[in-house]
């Protein structure tokens, strides 16, 4: 079915650029980042890019999941660490932490999906080896008291950033603000290689140190070679990224900019049409910062958020309701004994309240303008659906 707001944002843009780029690489024959002949890679070029556009140094990975367990394993956790995951994310962020053997305890989130700061001071212990915070669709939450706390006690914050390239808070970008920032650059992201992912950190010792792991511990040396006997070597694990991948992503970068501004324009426009008809919409912290891939509905419950993603479906308008509960209440984790109950923890209630409820509206960057009202009266109308109507505005 066509929709009026495909879920695609950097895989809209793979024409122009991106096809030189691809071809340069093609035609060089030369797929592999390390190349010996001295040459940059586009991978280099790629990770120059995003440390213009951070103020960070930056690695790129093979995915966003990669780049968290790259993350985890610099920030210091191994097997049997507890990490705390802000409990309103994508599984991968949770899955990172189980890959590595260590366990994820959920941290409660504020009504702007940034993590609860009163509730992180509950669950803090020694046991505590890092914490996941999360920016959701786009709206970058405020993480820099959480980054002050974590700071001053020694404690290091990963920053999942992977739905969230292009955003900032406060005038800081996405990634920028933790000791370590991850980024995505799946399908479905700002920017698109189909994988891929990247790691970006203010702290030089962490970016080498991830550039490192992530290269099988490797020492190179300038012809790319690999050596393991140097004293700087280390275990590590494969996560690097292709040159097809960076390639891409490196034309979709150029474009980043002008892109954001055309979404930031298009919600603003659409936010306006939807909250002067009585629409209510999710607290961002800094929404002049949102990326503005998503517009996030705060429906009245989960039946509501349903019945609005029906109605907006009929009316060839994408609405998903993003995660529909906490990670933890995935069988996948109760089977693995990772709910709070059975580790002994508190669960999240502000996630289990809000998760059932909020319906995310991709603003894809071939909107126009002239859609802004098409799409405005088809999440009105769900909003507003007969069959819901009755209560709305309760349970806020
Ligand atoms: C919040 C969050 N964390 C982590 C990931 C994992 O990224 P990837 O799919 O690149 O492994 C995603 C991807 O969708 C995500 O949305």
């Amino acid at each position: 079915m066509i929709v009026i707001n495909p879920n695609v944002f950097g895989a809209s843009n793979l024409d122009g650029r991106v096809r030189e780029y691809v071809s340069r690489v093609l035609s060089e024959r030369q797929l592999f980042r390390h190349r010996s002949d001295g040459v940059p890679s586009w991978n280099s070029k790629f990770e120059r890019l995003l440390a213009d556009w951070t103020g960070c140094g930056a690695v790129a990975l093979s995915s966003g999941t990669a780049a968290l367990r790259v993350a985890l394993r610099v920030a210091g956790v191994s097997a049997g660490d507890r990490v705390l995951v802000s409990a309103y994310t994508f599984v991968a962020s949770a899955m990172a932490v189980t890959s590595l053997g260590a366990i994820p305890e959920p941290v409660d989130v504020t009504t702007a999906l940034g993590i609860d700061v009163t509730d992180l001071r509950r669950r803090l212990n020694s046991d505590v080896r890092a914490v996941i915070g999360v920016h959701v669709r786009g709206q970058m939450a405020d993480l820099s008291a959480v980054a002050q706390f974590l700071g001053a006690r020694g404690i290091p914050l990963i920053e999942d950033a992977c739905q969230a390239m292009g955003a900032s808070c406060d005038g800081r970008p996405a990634g920028s603000v933790g000791d370590l920032g991850v980024l995505s650059f799946q399908q479905n992201k700002q920017l698109a290689s189909g994988e891929g992912g990247a790691i970006v950190s203010r702290r030089p010792e962490l970016v080498t140190a991830c550039a490192r792991y992530a290269d099988l511990g490797a020492i190179r040396d300038d012809t790319g070679l690999p050596d393991w006997d140097d004293e700087r070597a280390m275990l590590g694990e494969n996560c690097r990224m292709t040159e097809v991948q960076a390639a891409i992503l490196c034309a979709q970068m150029e474009d980043l900019r002008a892109v954001l501004a055309q979404q930031r324009d298009l919600r603003d426009q659409l936010r306006a049409v939807i909250t002067e008809r009585g629409v209510v919409i999710a607290t961002s912290a800094d929404p002049s910062g949102d990326s503005a891939s998503h517009i996030l509905i705060l429906a009245r419950d989960h039946d509501h958020a349903r019945l609005m993603r029906e109605s907006m479906a009929a009316d060839k308008v994408v609405g998903g309701i993003i995660w529909d509960r906490p990670y933890y209440c995935f069988q996948a984790f109760r089977r693995a004994g990772l709910a709070p109950e059975q580790l002994g923890v508190l669960a999240a209630p502000t996630a289990e309240r809000l998760a059932p409820r909020l319906v995310a509206v991709p603003i894809s960057p071939g909107l126009k303008l002239t859609q802004v009202e098409e799409l405005g009266t088809a999440i009105t109308t769900a909003y507003f659906h007969p069959a819901s109507v009755a209560g709305i505005g309760e349970g806020r």
